[in-house]
């Protein structure tokens, strides 16, 4: 007896001393916590992610999960989080932990810094965590310096590591094509790797977006059930590893693409990794995605709380056939519809080789004299003249093989000089890694400026990936083409977005190519999608959603597709609406239509833009769709409906609202309807509680293809 009581002791006295000895460090937001201990053996341990935990007396029991920045050459098995190789040749990397602070950045913003050192070689890595408050959402990368003699080889420098541990993980991934972006696809993960990567380098996202969604032990529900998004910001070649070992545990390493990217890291110079950005949530997708939304809206978008242009646009109106004359036809068509701003597209430089198709004259951005004769400043003023913005497309990293830059500066491209070019649509990426190219790029955008200050906008397009790969400016360092040429683009945001803060632009890529959270912090909005066909952006639109705020994603009316022009312009209005059609060709019940529906967007600013988003009905799993929008007091909300390709006759359930208040009353109007027909929805006008909106919900789906409904919620 009195020897187990002496064993009893001794084991509390030890737990006592090790816990004494652990030092823990905790990221937490309001509703979750990332935990870290530091280890007897002095080495960093992740051992603990998902819903907060507010006892501090238990997190001495939570075991390893697994090593917080995993290095090469130790016990551990499998990928690690950084690969280096140093100046004796030594490959290994063992990284014990030094210190951390945290500190107060704002309100509900803290950020965290823990240092880790090699004790054998001058190596420091440093992890940061910034964690908002509010919305849920943890913000982490690495920086890694060292002081040896020579640089130092990196070959691995990955962003973050995570450690999970479930009985089952379904990974969603975000992948497609041109015109046909971000298909959601749901996988389970059993043991071994997958990956999600991009070697395109510039227009990198074309086939696979940098962001994914991970469930816990189920399928990702709506509402329901632990889900992880994460999302890389970084607009070049990227990788997700998800990696299931033998114990079953997912570890997630989330970086830059090292794949023919092994980085010479110099002396005291700082590999400052991209920002991981990612939210966990235990109540499913939904919460999820508004965690996302708020803190895109709030911290990281441009202007994220300011409100944003609708626009006619020209591209598919006319493509590359305009001159004066029709454009300001298309500015007074502008006008009709009641939108704030018209913008020029693709077509309106190259003299020597005139911009007349999409095979020549993309790098030479003077105005063609036979087509606008009196230049862009024309054009600026008859938009002025009409209470109108002016805004203008771009493409500046780029040039056609057929150009006078080309013949000028082939040094300033992106190729392969003992190799025949290959190109993607006709043309080639200029070397942003030579700062002379940066000068160049911003310089286009400014002299635009400098000329024309009424230019209210540009749209900034990149219609290639990287071919050709190698950069005459680089020389022996072709490995830091990748890299280097992502941070030249940002060098040149930067500039861009120092020089003139106030200039909207929308990030565009042949559709959704480029969308991340890094390049948005330069941009307003982005182009999802080429396609606008209503049915197809239904599915892009509700891919992209996920993570990106309804205010940052352009949306146009188009001739694309065949559905009735009601019908193409309900499906834009849930993101941020244009049009990009001939106003003249439509019938005048057309024309009202739209204006009356321009009027509508921006009377619904604050749901639409700035509300919380809610998706309903999810057209991967009925012929329809629904979304709801709700603004922050509950007091104003809008119900989207969609009837796709439904079979005949078939039976709908009612709708069922989220996010009202259950205790108030809410005045139902269908809205947006085509002059001279009015609502034949059952209820339309009536009075509900929240609460039965939210429970038994509004027959709001019929059988009759591609219709559409808009509910506007009003309380009393
Ligand atoms: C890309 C864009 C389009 C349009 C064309 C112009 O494809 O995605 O919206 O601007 O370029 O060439």
């Amino acid at each position: 007896m009195k020897n187990r009581l002496f064993m009893l002791l001794c084991l509390l006295l030890f737990a006592g001393y090790s816990m004494a000895n652990e030092k823990v460090i905790r990221i937490s937001t309001d509703r979750v916590s990332l935990i870290y201990k530091v280890a007897p053996n002095g080495r960093l341990y992740q051992v603990y992610l998902g819903k907060q935990l507010t006892q501090d007396s238990d997190i001495a029991y939570l075991p390893e999960m697994g090593e917080a920045y995993l290095t090469h050459g130790m016990e551990d098995y499998y990928e690690p989080a950084i690969r280096m190789l140093h100046n004796d040749g030594n490959p290994s990397l063992l990284l014990k932990y030094v210190s951390h602070e945290t500190k107060q950045t704002a309100p509900d913003v803290r950020e965290t810094v823990i240092r880790l050192r090699d004790e054998n070689y001058p190596v420091e890595v440093n992890l940061f965590f910034i964690a908002y408050a509010k919305q849920d959402i943890i913000k982490t990368y690495t920086e890694i310096k060292h002081a040896e003699k020579k640089p130092v080889t990196l070959y691995n420098y990955a962003s973050s590591l995570l450690h999970l541990s479930a009985d089952h993980y379904f990974l969603t991934e975000f992948s497609g094509d041109w015109a046909h972006e971000v298909n959601m696809t749901e996988l389970p993960l059993a043991y071994g790797k997958k990956l999600l990567d991009t070697k395109l380098g510039s227009r990198a996202d074309m086939f696979c977006s940098p962001f994914f969604l991970l469930s816990l032990d189920r399928k990702a529900e709506e509402n329901n059930g632990d889900v992880l998004f994460g999302t890389i910001s970084w607009t070049g070649n990227f990788r997700f590893t998800f990696e299931v070992d033998h114990l079953n545990k997912l570890r997630i390493l989330s970086g830059i693409n090292p794949y023919a990217s092994e980085y010479a890291l110099q002396p005291n110079e700082v590999f400052r990794t991209p920002e991981f950005v990612f939210t966990y949530s235990a109540e499913g997708k939904g919460l999820a995605t508004r965690n996302f939304h708020r803190w895109a809206r709030n911290y990281d978008l441009k202007d994220g709380n300011k409100p944003r242009m609708t626009l006619l646009n020209n591209w598919e109106a006319t493509y590359f056939d305009f001159d004066e004359n029709k454009l300001v036809t298309i500015m007074d068509e502008a006008v009709k519809l009641g939108v704030d701003m018209f913008l020029l597209d693709d077509g309106w430089f190259g003299n020597k080789y005139p911009r007349s198709s999409d095979r020549q004259g993309l790098g030479d951005w003077d105005v063609t004299k036979d087509k606008l004769p009196n230049g862009v400043g024309k054009l600026v003023e008859e938009a002025q003249k009409r209470n109108i913005k002016f805004g203008i497309w771009i493409e500046p990293e780029m040039v056609n093989p057929k150009s006078e830059l080309y013949e000028k500066h082939k040094d300033w491209v992106i190729h392969l000089s003992n190799r025949d070019e290959y190109y993607f649509r006709n043309q080639l990426v200029l070397d942003l890694s030579n700062p002379k190219v940066q000068d160049y790029v911003f310089s286009i955008v400014d002299n635009l400026m400098t000329r024309y200050p009424g230019i209210a906008y540009f749209k900034w397009d990149c219609n290639s990936p990287i071919t050709n790969i190698y950069s005459p400016y680089l020389k022996d360092k072709q490995s830091h083409l990748y890299v280097d040429h992502v941070r030249g683009v940002y060098n040149v945001f930067k500039r861009v977005n120092e020089k003139y803060p106030n200039l909207p632009m929308m990030l565009c890529s042949g559709g959704g190519g480029r969308s991340d959270f890094e390049a948005l912090k330069y941009f307003t909005e982005f182009w999802p999608s080429d396609n606008t066909d209503p049915v197809e952006r239904i599915f892009i639109q509700w891919g992209f959603s996920h993570f990106f705020p309804v205010k940052s994603m352009a949306a146009h009316v188009t001739s694309w597709g065949k559905q009735p022009l009601k019908f193409r312009t309900d499906v834009a209005m849930m993101c941020k609406l244009g049009f990009d059609i001939r106003v003249n060709e439509m019938t005048e019940e057309e024309q009202t239509f739209c204006h009356d529906a321009v009027k509508n967007f921006k009377r619904l600013n604050d749901v639409v833009l700035e509300g919380d988003m809610y998706r309903l009905v999810s057209p991967y799993e009925k012929e329809h769709a629904a979304m709801a929008y709700v603004n922050e007091k509950k007091d104003h909300a809008v119900l989207f409906a969609f009837d796709i390709y439904p079979r005949y006759a078939e039976q709908n359930q009612p709708v069922k609202m989220q996010g009202l208040d259950p205790q108030a009353n809410y005045k139902v109007e269908e809205i947006n309807l085509m002059p001279g027909t009015s609502s034949r929805l059952r209820g339309n006008g009536q009075v509900y509680s929240g609460e039965f909106l939210m429970t038994v919900g509004l027959p709001v789906f019929s059988s009759r293809s591609t219709t559409s409904h808009i509910l506007e919620i009003t309380r009393r």
